[in-house]
């Protein structure tokens, strides 16, 4: 027996020690942990339950019949973050390049199908240099089992991705596929081609960093939603983040207790709107005063900032918040902001996450690049997504809600169940100068008729009685109690039933 048990030990120490002493010293020498060191900070404590550490590859060719290392290059299993069940694949970049062989993707496939029948998160930490080139086809055969798991695990179960390494060619198709991404800054990198097959076919010259880095996903390519500093912080963010998520379709959002009163009333939001409507002012403000304890989770903050995404809790339960934002371009919806409000609503709705839409938007984006780059297909996946929502949807025009985008907008028109404006909302086709210069268009010579035609107009729509007066808002609030309406409306809400007609999917405007 004594031996049986020195042989497991030894052969569990194989698999633990991947690559090799040298190989971890140099994965540390890049900044970035070890598969299994980042395990064991993204999972509370002792909590990690490993499958499949003894797996190996089974190729020949190349001489891989006289390399194998136990686990293969990813570690797999199950583990808890803040008591919550979670599965985790972490591929390890010191074994063959963290390279995707048959078995490593079959291990992946494993803990992917067993969150499907349980219901629990998976979080992928990507570190690879891609397909097992030693095995060809069979590697591709693996990563497309894994890909068709994304597809039938999307709204099922959240699924995360974090980049911690390379991750290039077909395998960013599987984090594309995924829920969120998050990177790290300077470490990790995804395209779909390298700078040297860019700089051949179009003789641009770029580096790894710029064209598939972190910064350039968070910023450009709105590919990936947040970048942290180092591993740590993405490790730990991913803790904090995964406390907003439901487990799975079939449950609610969790609840945490705070001491936050969802009575709270905030003075300081009755002078949130200045006085003249052209100065912006920072949405975020309002998201900060209105969550449970000032704490948001925001999400693409550096990319289409006009429209702002992220999870906060009211009286402890997550809520996704999406409100146009005043300080980037006048929080007008353009291609970005549709593609970036589209993709959060509809998680929301995968996953009973309630949505509270804060409304301050003058339209949509004018130019050629707009035209051009689709917006009329791109703008439509937000009023689409928001259209066939039907978790609780409570909405708050702070501000202009003027033309179609008013309307996209989580309106009443879209299903809205409850909506507010405060008293400064100005719901109309468009702005008041704006309107009379097209309805007077032959007057365009007398500035003082146009000036008494633009007051009239202000008077007249610049104001949220006129939508109140229809029943197209529930309401027009004080700013300082929308954190009690919005918390008396969600609980109301709380066993809302609504269902779209049957259909085997439906065809958003991709
Ligand atoms: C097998 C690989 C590997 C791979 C790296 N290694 N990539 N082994 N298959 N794809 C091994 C190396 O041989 C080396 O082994 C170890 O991993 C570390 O690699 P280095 O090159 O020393 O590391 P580094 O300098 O950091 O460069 C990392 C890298 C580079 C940029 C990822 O290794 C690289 O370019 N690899 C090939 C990438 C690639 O072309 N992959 C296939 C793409 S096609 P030793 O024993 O020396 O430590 C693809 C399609 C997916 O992925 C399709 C899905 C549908």
């Amino acid at each position: 027996m004594q031996d049986i048990l020195k042989q497991l030990n030894d052969k569990r120490a194989r698999a633990r020690a991947g690559g090799g002493q040298k190989r971890v010293e140099a994965q540390h020498a890049k900044g970035k942990l070890s598969a299994r060191e980042r395990i064991e900070v993204l999972l509370d404590e002792g909590s990690f339950e490993e499958w499949d550490m003894f797996v190996e590859h089974r190729s020949t060719d190349f001489g891989m019949d006289g390399q194998k290392i136990p686990g293969d290059g990813v570690v797999t299993g199950w583990g808890t973050i803040n008591g919550r069940l979670v599965f985790v694949f972490s591929q390890d970049f010191t074994v063959f390049g963290g390279s995707l062989s048959e078995p490593h993707a079959e291990k992946i496939c494993k803990i992917m199908d067993q969150a499907m029948k349980v219901g629990a998160p998976v979080i992928g930490l990507n570190d690879s240099g891609g397909a097992r080139i030693q095995e060809g086809v069979a590697s591709l055969a693996g990563y497309a089992d894994v890909f068709q798991r994304n597809v039938l695990a999307s709204g099922v179960i959240p699924q995360l991705s974090l980049i911690m390494g390379p991750c290039a060619g077909g395998a960013v198709y599987s984090p594309a596929m995924t829920d969120f991404i998050f990177m790290v800054k300077d470490s990790s990198y995804m395209f779909v081609t390298g700078p040297d097959v860019v700089k051949t076919v179009t003789h641009e010259s770029v580096t790894q960093e710029e064209l598939g880095g972190a910064v350039t996903h968070t910023t450009k390519s709105g590919v990936a939603d947040l970048a942290f500093e180092n591993d740590i912080e993405a490790l730990l963010q991913t803790r904090r983040f995964v406390d907003f998520l439901p487990a799975s379709n079939k449950q609610q959002p969790p609840v945490r207790a705070t001491a936050d009163s969802p009575d709270r009333i905030e003075a300081a939001l009755d002078t949130l709107i200045p006085a003249n409507p052209n100065k912006p002012y920072d949405m975020k403000e309002l998201i900060l005063k209105v969550v449970d304890d000032g704490d948001f989770f925001e999400l693409a903050p550096g990319w289409a900032g006009n429209i702002v995404v992220g999870f906060g809790r009211i009286e402890g339960s997550t809520v996704g918040f999406v409100a146009n934002q005043p300080m980037v371009l006048a929080g007008c919806l353009d291609i970005d902001s549709a593609r970036k409000g589209a993709r959060f609503v509809r998680f929301c709705d995968c996953f009973n996450i309630p949505i509270v839409t804060f409304v301050d938007v003058p339209g949509f984006l004018p130019g050629t690049a707009q035209e051009y780059g689709g917006i009329i297909k791109h703008g439509a996946k937000l009023l689409f997504a928001y259209a066939e929502a039907t978790v609780p949807k409570v909405t708050v025009i702070t501000r202009k809600a003027y033309g179609g985008a008013y309307d996209v907008m989580s309106s009443k028109h879209l299903r809205g169940d409850v909506n507010y404006a405060w008293p400064t909302a100005e719901i109309a086709v468009m702005g008041p100068k704006g309107a009379v210069e097209i309805i007077f268009r032959a007057d365009a010579g007398d500035a003082k008729k146009l000036e008494a035609k633009t007051e009239e107009y202000r008077q007249k729509f610049a104001n949220p009685f006129v939508a109140a007066s229809r029943g197209f808002l529930d309401d027009v609030i004080q700013p300082s109690a929308t954190r009690p309406r919005i918390a008396r409306s969600l609980a109301m809400l709380k066993e809302k039933k609504l269902e779209n007609p049957w259909k085997r999917h439906a065809n958003i405007p991709l």
